[in-house]
């Protein structure tokens, strides 16, 4: 691992150092104020760890699954879009850490590396598809359709933006991806957010969004997905019990409770506050899943104990391609699983099973007896 480099926060500070300043603000932006934002991280210090003691900790089990699918600890890669912005190599950088690390990576809609190229730079390991409902749905189709092909093993369905949350500093950059870029997956320049007469005052992205994304999509959407493939789907962007209760109805087979890295809507709950709700209307059905403000071994340890079975990180990948890509992509998702080694050890947990609701209480009821 790099020397000076020996926590998630070293990376960021680090990648906000390299990248260039409209790239850094739209990876490291949330919505409109930045309450959530703040808030994604900061939400896991209100969750205080009790740890219990002389449990013989000298080896721990960290290995679990999602959808299936075996993974060396419970930490996986979110879908960030647009990741050769960080590095050249962007996506496929990051499945070869993925690959190296064993565990599962979310690969964006809006890569700018193909879905094939990603599962030709890392065969055998665990993927998964973002998929974003198109419009046009047999474009929609054909995207599930190439992962099927390409050997992913699942279908995360993005359904907290049926428009773009405002980032202010997108819009004032007016972002849009540098001109030797495109989104890989599609063949036209407006498909692929490279449009040759521009995107206006606006952010760039945003624009996109309003003219390629169905805002019309609903619950049946979900149903047809569910008909279309036979891969496992998961709703990304769950927050509340009733659409946890909704998303089971349409035969969902798992749930990420994210507010997309607080991107969205300002003001909604911080994931890790959103979670138990979640975990206890869905009552064992299915795998509940949770990302954002994740930067941390005891910000993992959390959400497991609150249901979680897996947690995603997304900004933390784009810090670590930035720096040093494949190889810091490796070592950021090392370094979480050594901090989670060492807080499942001193919290006297020896495998995953052993981690439970029990190990937390809210802060803010203690401070009050
Ligand atoms: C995202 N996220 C996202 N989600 C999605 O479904 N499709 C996408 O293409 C993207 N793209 C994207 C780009 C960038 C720059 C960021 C920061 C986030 C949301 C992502 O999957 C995840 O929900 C959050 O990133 C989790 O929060 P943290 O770990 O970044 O705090
Ligand atoms: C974002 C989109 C790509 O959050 O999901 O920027």
């Amino acid at each position: 691992m790099s020397d000076s480099l020996v926590c998630v926060s070293d990376y960021e500070r680090q990648a906000q150092r390299l990248l260039p300043k409209s790239v850094f603000d739209y990876y490291f932006s949330g919505a409109d104020e930045q309450q959530t934002l703040r808030d994604n991280v900061a939400a896991f210090a209100r969750w205080c760890i009790y740890p219990r003691v002389l449990r013989d900790v000298s080896t721990v089990d960290m290995s679990t699954t999602v959808l299936g699918q075996r993974v060396s600890m419970p930490i996986c890669v979110a879908a960030t879009a647009m990741q050769r912005m960080a590095h050249p190599d962007g996506e496929t950088a990051t499945a070869r850490a993925c690959l190296s690390c064993d565990t599962g990576m979310m690969l964006s809609s809006w890569a700018t590396s193909t879905i094939e190229e990603v599962a030709e730079a890392a065969p055998g390991a665990v993927r998964w598809m973002q998929l974003y409902i198109y419009k046009d749905r047999a474009l929609t189709q054909s995207l599930v359709r190439r992962a099927e092909k390409a050997g992913y093993k699942g279908i995360f369905v993005t359904v907290d933006t049926p428009y773009l949350g405002r980032r202010r500093d997108d819009v004032r950059n007016r972002f849009k991806l540098p001109s030797h870029l495109r989104m890989a997956n599609f063949e036209t320049p407006d498909l692929a957010f490279s449009s040759k007469e521009g995107y206006g005052e606006d952010s760039g992205l945003s624009v996109y969004v309003t003219q390629a994304i169905d805002a019309t999509v609903k619950w049946d959407d979900i149903a047809w997905l569910k008909r279309m493939t036979s891969l496992p789907v998961v709703v990304k962007g769950v927050l509340t019990a009733e659409d946890a209760k909704e998303a089971l109805k349409y035969g969902v087979d798992g749930i990420l409770v994210s507010n997309h890295g607080a991107r969205q809507l300002d003001g909604v709950p911080a994931t890790i506050d959103a979670l138990p709700e979640v975990v206890e209307a869905v009552e064992g059905k299915v795998e509940v899943f949770m990302d954002g403000g994740v930067r941390k071994g005891t910000d993992v340890l959390k959400a497991l104990a609150l249901g979680a079975k897996a947690v995603f990180v997304g900004r933390p990948v784009l810090w670590a391609l930035a720096c040093e890509g494949d190889k810091g992509v490796s070592n950021v998702l090392q370094l979480l699983c050594e901090e989670l080694h060492l807080a499942l050890a001193l919290t006297g947990c020896r495998s995953l099973k052993e981690v439970n609701r029990s190990l937390l209480r809210r802060s803010e009821l203690i401070s009050r007896f």
